[in-house]
Formats: structure tokens, sequence, C-alpha cells
């Protein structure tokens, strides 16, 4: 793969934004010098050997809930063969069981393709009794189960690749047509965690379109209803401390993103749609430099966030303009709760959303759910009892199908405590 060269960032304490870069080559042949200036400049090829190097220690995390399965069949397809698979569902479980049919399809893929996954039920019982026995009540709802919700997913997820040994984490959703792009992201989160020179690394994902049908006719949108907005906001975010305006957040709700364990089981994740546009949030409050940090290797480090623009089609299911709107209200309700967001644009987020009929004249936004870092759970207590209790938690062994050594992707033994 070549990417375009990032010539600027903006810091933020520990935290270094690199403005977007283009992905070149799908495809940039087996060169040597992997990771260095390209000898026509302004461009860096990761050889598909460094892709696969961080493919083997990559977990592949997909949130789907109620989504179809030759969809579903779809994005398995897309993801490179030495990632690990994590299917977190919160799919109906009656009167049609659509978790069985997904764990099913993904059992299937895994046969015939010599894959390793697992998959899980958000809402089955063990799997909050397994939370809760491992130090997490907060993801407990009042019927004693996982919260529903997206954030709540990719945690459960986060916590499922932690337990696997492996380094890094990334996300694609369940609902994507293209397999190919589920393949571009996959094979740009490993070469942007290749490029990024430090453990505690971010990779984002801005596709470059959004096919849409207008007036009969397809119309390729350039950016996401709801990115616009959630972009625009942490950009006046930044632009308030250094006082130069600045575009360079250009993926605030990038669904699509991947980083290390070692950054990602010291972030705090929120609930909901607000997950993505937080996670920017909690790098800046635990990062920052402005609150005192809790991870003084870290500080002494950096955290590279590195924004990658596709070039497959972002091509997926449309949920409708209600559901966008909530997104962005998600992301703008931390942004506004956040200790480090400065008086002034706190103001204005208000008058926005006053503006938009979401709230009335004197209300406060509502606060979104914020969890304790994944990193703080007991992950041996979580296995014994997501093994003990969870009915719908499975291991998918590629190597034991084919007939090989049984290897299962998680090996009591040596899960990280
Ligand atoms: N397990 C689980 N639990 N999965 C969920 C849940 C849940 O409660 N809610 C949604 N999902 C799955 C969906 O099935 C889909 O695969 C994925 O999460 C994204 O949810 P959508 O409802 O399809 O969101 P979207 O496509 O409108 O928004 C996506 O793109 C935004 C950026 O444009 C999401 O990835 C957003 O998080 C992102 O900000």
């Amino acid at each position: 793969m070549r990417l375009a060269d990032s010539f600027r960032s903006e810091r933020f304490g520990a935290v270094r934004i690199h403005e977007l870069q283009r992905v070149i080559e799908l495809d940039s042949g087996a060169v040597a010098n992997s990771g260095l200036p390209g000898l026509s400049g302004a461009s860096r090829v990761i050889t598909p050997d460094a892709l696969r190097a961080i493919e083997t220690q990559l977990v592949i995390v997909v949130p789907c809930m109620n989504e179809s399965r030759s969809v579903i069949e779809g994005v398995l397809s897309g993801i490179p063969h030495d990632c690990l698979i994590v299917l977190v569902s919160n799919s109906d479980r009656g009167p049609v069981d659509r978790y069985e049919i997904e764990a099913q399809t993904v059992e299937q893929f895994c046969r015939l393709a010599g894959r390793s996954a697992l998959t899980v039920h958000q809402r089955d019982p063990g799997v909050a009794a397994a939370f809760k026995a491992a130090g997490m009540d907060e993801l407990i709802d009042d019927d004693g189960l996982v919260r529903a919700g997206k954030g709540e997913a990719m945690l459960v997820g986060m916590a499922l690749a932690a337990m696997t040994g492996r380094q890094y984490v990334g996300y694609v959703d369940a609902d994507n047509y293209v397999p190919g792009a589920v393949h571009e992201y996959c094979k740009a989160y490993a070469a942007g965690l290749h490029l990024a020179e430090s453990p505690y690394s971010m990779v984002r994902i801005s596709w470059h379109s959004k096919p849409k049908l207008r007036e009969g006719r397809l119309f390729f949108s350039r950016r996401g209803r709801s990115s616009e907005v959630t972009n625009e906001w942490l950009n006046r975010f930044l632009a308030e401390y250094s006082h130069f305006g600045t575009e360079v957040i250009a993926t605030g709700n990038a669904g699509e993103h991947a980083m290390s364990l070692a950054l990602g089981l010291k972030l705090r994740l929120a609930g909901g749609f607000a997950v993505e546009p937080f996670e920017y949030v909690d790098l800046f409050e635990q990062f920052g430099g402005v609150l005192e940090s809790a991870h003084p290797d870290v500080m002494a480090s950096s955290v590279p966030v590195l924004q990658i623009e596709t070039r497959n089609p972002h091509f997926h299911d449309n949920k409708g303009e209600e559901h966008v709107q909530g997104m962005r209200m998600q992301a703008l309700n931390v942004l506004y709760h956040s200790a480090v967001t400065l008086p002034a644009v706190r103001q204005a987020i208000l008058d926005f959303m006053v503006a938009q009929g979401v709230l009335e004249v004197g209300q406060q936004p509502p606060r979104e759910r914020i969890y304790p870092p994944v990193g703080t759970l007991a992950l041996d207590l979580l296995y014994d009892a997501l093994d003990a209790e969870a009915q719908s938690f499975r291991q998918l062994d590629g190597r034991a199908a084919a007939g090989l050594p049984a290897a299962p992707p998680i090996d009591r033994h040596t899960i990280p405590v």
C-alpha cells in the first residue's frame, strides 16, 4: 500500500493529530524500505510483509445488530486472513434467533477459510455476569444485562481482543455492502499502525465518498452528515486553545478505526454512538497535558493519531435522519461535558443545540455514559466466567478445524493479568 505522506500535524499535549493522508495505491508492490519516504518523495510504501506483520497481531471487532446474512458474509470476506475476527452481536434472539444465524455464518466462513474467530451476544446474561466478575458493574443495566449500544459492543470486543494477547484492535461495521472497502480499511489500519512511531497509536479512516441515490442518479457525497458537525466542533475545541483555526480533525465520527491495545486499554470508552468522538475527547483529557495524566509513560512518548482517506466508496445501510441527528448530538454532549473544553466552546455548543431545536434555553445537554478503561478489568476472571456462563460465547479454532493441533484464539494460560 502507498500512502501520501503526512507533512503536518497538530499537537495537543502528547496527542499528535496527523493531517489526512490519502491512499495513493492499494497495492504498491514488494519494494524495499517499508515506511521510509518514497523515492518520488511525498509518499510512503508499506510492503506486504510489513502489513502482514501487523495483521497477525490485529483483532478486527465487528459490532452487529440485525444486519443481513449476505452483508455479514461480505464483511467477513474482506477482513485479511491473518486478522482475528470477533463478532459482537446485539441482534434479536426471537422470534427468529438472528444471533444463531450470524454465529453459524461466522463458523461456516471460518471452516471454509481456515480461520479463527470469537463470537458473543452482548445481551447474554452470562456476558453480564462475566463483566461483573471482572469488575465493570457500570456496563450492566437494570435488567442485569450488558447495556445495548455500539460503544458497549466495542468495549466487549476490546476486552475479548485483550484476552487473545494480540497487540492491536480495529473495528469494522457489519452493515458494509462493499467487501473491498472492508479490506481496504483493514489494510489502512495495518499501514498506519506500521508507520506510527509509538506504542500508543491510533488510525482513523475517512472514506472518500458515500454513494447516494438522488433523483434516480448516483451521487458520491464527500462528507457524512454527522461527521461534518462533529469534526467542526472538535476543530473548534483545538482552535480555542491554539488561537489558530484548524481543519485537522477529519475523523471525529470514524466508525472504522484501529489502535494499539497499549493505548486502547487505557482509554475510557463512551456508550452508544458517543464512542468515536469521545475517543478524541478522552485523548485530550488523559494525554492533552491540561489535566494531570495517570500515565506518565504515555506522556513521555507520544500518541499519534493517523487519519487515512481510503479509496473505496463507503456504501452501507442508511438508518435515517433521526439516527444521524442522534449521533451528532451525542458527539456534542461529550464535548460539552469534557473538563478540558474551554468555556467559549461550551457556550457555543449550547447555542448551537438550542438553534438546532434539540435543547430548550436554560437546559443542559445530557451526559453520555463513560466507562472505565478496559485495562482495569480482571481479564482472567472475565474469561473464566465467560467460559462457564456465557452460552453465546464461541471460540472457533481454524487450525483444529483443519486437523492441525488445536490453537483456540484465547489461551487461558496466557491471558494478560
Ligand atoms: N453489537 C452491537 N450492539 N452492534 C450495534 C449496536 C449495538 O447496540 N448498534 C449498532 N450496531 C452495529 C450495526 O449493526 C452496524 O454494524 C454498526 O454497529 C454501526 O451501526 P449503524 O447503526 O449502522 O451506524 P451508522 O452506519 O449510521 O454509523 C456508523 O458510521 C458513523 C460514522 O459515519 C457507525 O460506525 C458510527 O459509530 C459512526 O460514527
